[in-house]
Order: C-alpha cells, then sequence, then structure tokens
C-alpha cells in the first residue's frame, strides 16, 4: 500500500514563519447539500478530521460560511487542542441566506465580528490565517483591507490571505498589509489564475488552489493521461494532484472531503514522484482541455 504521509508533499512556510506540509485539506465538504447545516453522516465527517494528525495533514482550510459555523464548529470540537504545527486557516466576507446561495459581504464591523467569532468556535487565541473570502464589489475596499490592517494590529489575526483576486488586487492590497497566501480556483483543467499563480512563486506568496481536484470529476482524457495513470497505479484526480505539487513550491493544494477513504487516497499523492516528462504532457493536456 502507497504510504499515506502528507510530510511527503513538502513543506511551506506561510508568512514566512508557520510551516505546514503543503499538501492541505478543504473542510467545505463537511457540511450538508449545497454547504449548508450539518453533514449527512457527521460520525463520517468527524472521523475524517481525526485521520488529519495521523496523517501529518497539518493545514486545514475552512470559513465561518461553510455550514455557516459547522465546519468551524466541527475542527474546534474535533481537532482542538491542536497537534503542535497544525495551522487553522479561516475566512470571512460572506454570508449565506440558504443552501448554495452566497453573498459578498465586507463591511468592517462584519468582518471583525466574522473574526472574532471564528477564534471561539475554532477555539484558538489567535487566527494563524484568515482570509478575506471575497473583496466586497459594495463595500470601499480602503474600509475592507483597513478594517483587515486593525484586526492584525489588535492581535486577533496573524496572517492575512485573500480569495479570488488578481494581481493588481495583492497589489493594492499590499498597501494596507502583507499578503501571506492567495487562494484561487485552480486545476490541471482550471488555469486561468496562473499569472496570480507566477505572482504568488515571484513573491513568496503560498498559493492555495481552491477545487484542487475539479470536484472529484476528473477523468483521463487521453491514452497519454491513461499511461501516466497505469505507470502510478493512481487515479486521474490523484495523477492532477501530483501535478500541482510539481508545479510551484508555494501550491498548498486543499482537497476538499468528508469521507476518510477519499482523505487517505488524497493523501496518497504526496508520495506520486512525476518525471519531467510526464508533468510537460499533463500540463499541455491541461491547457488544452
Ligand atoms: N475560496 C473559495 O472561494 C473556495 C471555493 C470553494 C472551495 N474552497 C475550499 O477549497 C476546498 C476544495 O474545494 P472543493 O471541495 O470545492 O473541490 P475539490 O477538492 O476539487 O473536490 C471535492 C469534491 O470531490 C469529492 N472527492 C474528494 N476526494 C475524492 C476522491 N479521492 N475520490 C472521489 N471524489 C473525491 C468530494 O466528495 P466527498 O466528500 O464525497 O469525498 C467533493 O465533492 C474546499 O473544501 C474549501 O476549503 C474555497
Amino acid at each position: 500500500m502507497t504510504e499515506l504521509d502528507a510530510s511527503l508533499s513538502g513543506t511551506f512556510a506561510i508568512g514566512g514563519d508557520l510551516t505546514v506540509n503543503r499538501l492541505g485539506f478543504g473542510a467545505m465538504r463537511i457540511t450538508g447539500k449545497g454547504i449548508w447545516g450539518p453533514p449527512e453522516d457527521p460520525e463520517e465527517a468527524k472521523a475524517t478530521l481525526r485521520r488529519l494528525p495521523e496523517l501529518n495533514v497539518n493545514f486545514v482550510d475552512t470559513a465561518e460560511s461553510y455550514g455557516p459555523y459547522i465546519s468551524e464548529e466541527l475542527i474546534g470540537e474535533v481537532l482542538a487542542p491542536y497537534s503542535k504545527g497544525t495551522i487553522i486557516a479561516t475566512k470571512s466576507g460572506l454570508t449565506r441566506t440558504g443552501p448554495d446561495q452566497w453573498h459578498q459581504l465586507g463591511r468592517p464591523e462584519f468582518l471583525r465580528q466574522g473574526a472574532i467569532q471564528s477564534l471561539r468556535r475554532l477555539k484558538v487565541e489567535v487566527i494563524d490565517l484568515w482570509q478575506l473570502h471575497r473583496i466586497d464589489t459594495k463595500t470601499p475596499r480602503e474600509d475592507q483591507f483597513g478594517a483587515i490592517q486593525q484586526l492584525q494590529k489588535d492581535g486577533i489575526v496573524r496572517h492575512v490571505g485573500l480569495s479570488e483576486v488578481s494581481v493588481e488586487d495583492i497589489k493594492e492590497a499590499q498597501k494596507y498589509f502583507k499578503v501571506a497566501t492567495i487562494q484561487n480556483m485552480y486545476n490541471l483543467v482550471s488555469r486561468k489564475a496562473e499569472d496570480v499563480l507566477e505572482y504568488c512563486e515571484a513573491n513568496n506568496i503560498g498559493f492555495i488552489p481552491w477545487r484542487p481536484i475539479d470536484g472529484g470529476n476528473l477523468e483521463s482524457t487521453s491514452s497519454e493521461f491513461k499511461a501516466i495513470m497505469d505507470k502510478h497505479q493512481a487515479s486521474a484526480s490523484q495523477i492532477a494532484l501530483a501535478w500541482m505539487l510539481k508545479r510551484s513550491p508555494v501550491m498548498l493544494p486543499i482537497p476538499g472531503t468528508g469521507k476518510v477513504k477519499h482523505l487517505e487516497e488524497n493523501v496518497a499523492t504526496a508520495a506520486i514522484q512525476l518525471s519531467d516528462e510526464d508533468f510537460k504532457t499533463l500540463d499541455a493536456i491541461g491547457r488544452k482541455a
């Protein structure tokens, strides 16, 4: 059986000082349908969380809006007090009115409330990595960035990240605080954020690709892809994750699942070493798709 150890994926120091194993975990899927309410199988979701430290997964991504609150609450219940070196990254800036309904809300008081309440739910004294889920187009940017700057000054959050942003957005935010990570949609077949990834790489900013296995929908699309899967006896998702880990040293994939078996399959990818040739073949397949 393949070795299950997320530390085989290598490490990255978030904000220069919080070192995590690069293959992380996305905690959006430990909630109900439409990312609303409790998970269908709470025991399985809890077992999935409990398995994380055993597999050396020490970087977990969540958000107050997942559930809402359910994901953060389960993490606090199952994982706190946290194993040494575990980093829980959370987010605020989206409010929820029902299943699959998400609305931007970046008013300073909402962002502050979000961060303070995340502290309680996650059972931590400081949020190691707090991310603005979206820049709210209806609230002045200086208000949002100013509120975040204040959260950092007040010691409520340690490092700050942004989500779904352009290079220009990052540069603007950097006038207010150091940007430690970016979380944009990115995977083998969705490469719109390539310029943002390159900026992150050049500036040692962690890049957290969301939807890293394309929602579990990846399949081999050619005989070349299939040959690489066969060589490693791996699924399309596993090969896509291995490709992502090799793509950049700042890459921190957070595949999401509420099932132990899927978590183990995802962590197994940390042990897959793709050759340079296979990497290039996959890169070309992904760009074409
Ligand atoms: N910043 C943002 O705006 C944003 C947006 C979306 C997501 N995120 C974050 O990014 C994380 C990852 O994104 P994501 O969860 O949407 O997409 P993903 O990781 O690409 O795919 C997750 C989906 O694939 C399934 N899956 C996971 N592992 C599998 C496996 N080994 N075999 C088969 N199916 C598998 C999961 O279902 P099961 O539960 O059944 O395994 C789930 O439906 C989220 O958990 C969240 O933390 C951020």
